[in-house]
């Protein structure tokens, strides 16, 4: 697997390492479909290479089919969308007898989002994933609610997160990396963040959607039939950042998948700088199908202009950067422009 891809500086034509690790799994590069955003990556087909990006992640998918929540379920925001989809989807069999095999006959890396309502179904759901061909890694969605307590979200409860992700580590086949996918709509995301990695995850996914709501000024009713929704798009990418830089202070040797609102390899590198060691895209797929190819190629460009070699060696670097306020941290990192 080669992570090296020539981008142009000045006139000359150099390599980028863009190759990152998802746990102990290498990855070619950091850019990945956002889970929801992309189904299982199929849709995608037609428009760019699904084996080019680093991974595609999948829908969330639970044991049962689900036929989601009553629409209207979408709701545009300034810069941003409100989604009350639920959690549709024909369910683990079909994702296992249709969906993987179909991303590993295209060289795709799959990272398959699961999602329960009681700690028996993740478990469940992980040890089926692990007797499956073509799982590159698992990531918990936590942000769903507990049935068994009183519905309070998984991830808001550093007890409940804890459970659901231990119990997906000790089901899931012991290579495959396990990664926790936290909610920012918390008071202390690092204590979740602790929570799940003394649990076993090998790696934290942030941000899940922020809880908003919007009304209809004209019918003067909520407009999501659901009432509240899931807010993404750039809106949130400021939140993302603060979520990925805490939790990088906190756990800097844990890796990090980042999302929120990220449109562009700037934004990327963004999330890069803050501790991110890869990166997922959501709603900016809605506008631009293609948008992870070209994220992609920002990206190399961005980390080109600035002399960057390697990706890895910008993987939270605005934290070394903050330490060292008002000093040029090494030749490679200075912006390079004309
Ligand atoms: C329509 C839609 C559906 C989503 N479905 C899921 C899901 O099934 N599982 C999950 O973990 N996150 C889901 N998300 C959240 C995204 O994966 C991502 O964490 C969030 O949208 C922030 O990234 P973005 O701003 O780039 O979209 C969904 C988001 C959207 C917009």
């Amino acid at each position: 697997m080669t992570g090296l891809r020539l981008a142009r500086r000045g006139d000359s034509v150099v390599a980028v390492d863009l190759r990152t690790r998802l746990g102990h799994v290498e990855l070619p590069n950091p850019i990945m479909t956002a889970s929801g955003c992309a189904g299982a990556g199929r849709e995608l087909a037609q428009f760019m290479d699904v084996s080019k990006v680093g991974a595609i992640v999948t829908k969330s998918v639970m044991v049962s089919p689900r036929a989601g929540r009553p629409t209207p379920r979408m709701a545009e925001t300034p810069s941003g969308m409100l989604n009350s989809i639920g959690l549709q989807g024909p369910g683990i069999d079909s994702l296992l007898q249709r969906d993987l095999p179909w991303l590993l006959s295209r060289g795709a890396r799959a990272v398959v989002s699961i999602a329960g309502g009681t700690v028996a179904e993740y478990a469940d759901l992980a040890a089926r994933l692990s007797d499956a061909a073509g799982v590159t890694a698992i990531e918990i969605n936590i942000s769903c609610p507990n049935v068994e307590h009183r519905g309070q979200m998984f991830a808001c409860d550093p007890d409940a997160a804890a459970a659901v992700t231990e119990a997906v580590r000790s089901r899931a086949r012991h290579d495959m990396p396990v990664f926790a996918k936290l909610s920012p709509d918390v008071t202390d995301i690092v204590a979740i963040a602790k929570a799940c990695v003394s649990a076993g995850a090998d790696g934290l996914s942030m941000i899940n959607t922020m809880l908003g709501m919007v009304i209809d000024t004209d019918t003067m009713r909520p407009h999501l039939a659901g009432l509240t929704g899931g807010l993404s798009g750039p809106a949130i990418r400021p939140v993302a950042v603060r979520c990925i830089w805490q939790v990088r202070e906190a756990l800097p040797g844990v890796p990090i998948i980042g999302m929120g609102g990220v449109r562009t390899g700037r934004d990327a590198l963004e999330l890069v700088l803050a501790g991110a060691s890869m990166v997922s895209v959501g709603t900016t797929i809605f506008q631009d199908p293609s948008a992870c190819t070209r994220i992609l190629r920002e990206l190399e460009e961005e980390l080109t202009e600035r002399g960057v070699d390697r990706l890895v060696d910008v993987i939270g670097l605005a934290h070394q950067a903050h330490a060292l306020t008002g000093r040029t941290l090494s030749p490679n990192a200075r912006v390079r422009r004309s």
